[in-house]
């Protein structure tokens, strides 16, 4: 099964696809040209010849100093990880806004493949500085992202339908 691997475009033409949650079939199919055409996100898909087999959709984010929790571990996590005398108020990232793979081929490493490129692509190919990257995990897919080597941001989500995660690219090299 050859996949290939494709930058979506305004007149490309978007292959069937169902990751059985309706949000996000709902944005491949009817939003992510819009969203692309006003540069408000970039989407990234694997197609077959019939089918799309996992998408995901990229924007800038920032993760904010102000927005960790103080006197506590998050804080100095960022600080420590940064190099020796520098200080910043926020650490530039790349947030997934959306992703999905196709109920025929998931749990076949599909996510992991995709999620790989995204890190690849920011640390070979990077255009613009960004070190971590962000997502709202739905609560359902946390596993698959700690699974993938993101952690929580915070605990204040404990409760929440998603959870607030991070990746640090420096662990991918
Ligand atoms: C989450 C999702 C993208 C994972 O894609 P995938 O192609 O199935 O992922 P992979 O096959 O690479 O899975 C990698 C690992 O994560 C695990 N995993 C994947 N999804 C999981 C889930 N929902 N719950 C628990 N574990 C999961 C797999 O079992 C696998 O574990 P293993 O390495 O021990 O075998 C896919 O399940 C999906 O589209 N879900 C619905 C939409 C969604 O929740 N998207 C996330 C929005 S934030």
């Amino acid at each position: 099964m050859e996949i290939q691997f494709v930058k979506l475009s305004t007149t490309h033409e978007i292959k069937p696809f169902d990751c059985e949650d309706s949000d996000l079939n709902e944005f491949l199919l009817v939003d992510a040209k819009l969203y692309q055409s006003q540069f408000l996100a970039v989407t990234y898909m694997g197609e077959t010849s019939d089918r799309t087999v996992f998408f995901f959709s990229l924007l800038n984010d920032k993760i904010s100093v102000k927005d960790l929790e103080s006197g506590n571990q998050w804080k100095k996590r960022f600080k420590d990880l940064m190099p020796e005398g520098k200080r910043f108020t926020s650490y530039p990232a790349i947030k997934i806004g959306r992703f999905g793979t196709d109920k025929h081929f998931k749990g076949q490493g599909f996510g992991t493949l995709a999620m790989n490129a995204i890190k690849g692509k920011f640390i070979e190919n990077a255009s613009t500085g960004a070190r971590y990257l962000t997502v709202d995990a739905y609560k359902n897919s946390v596993p698959f992202y700690e699974k993938n080597g993101f952690m929580f941001l915070t605990n204040q989500d404990k409760e929440e339908d998603t959870r607030q995660m991070y990746f640090d690219l420096m662990n991918f090299i």
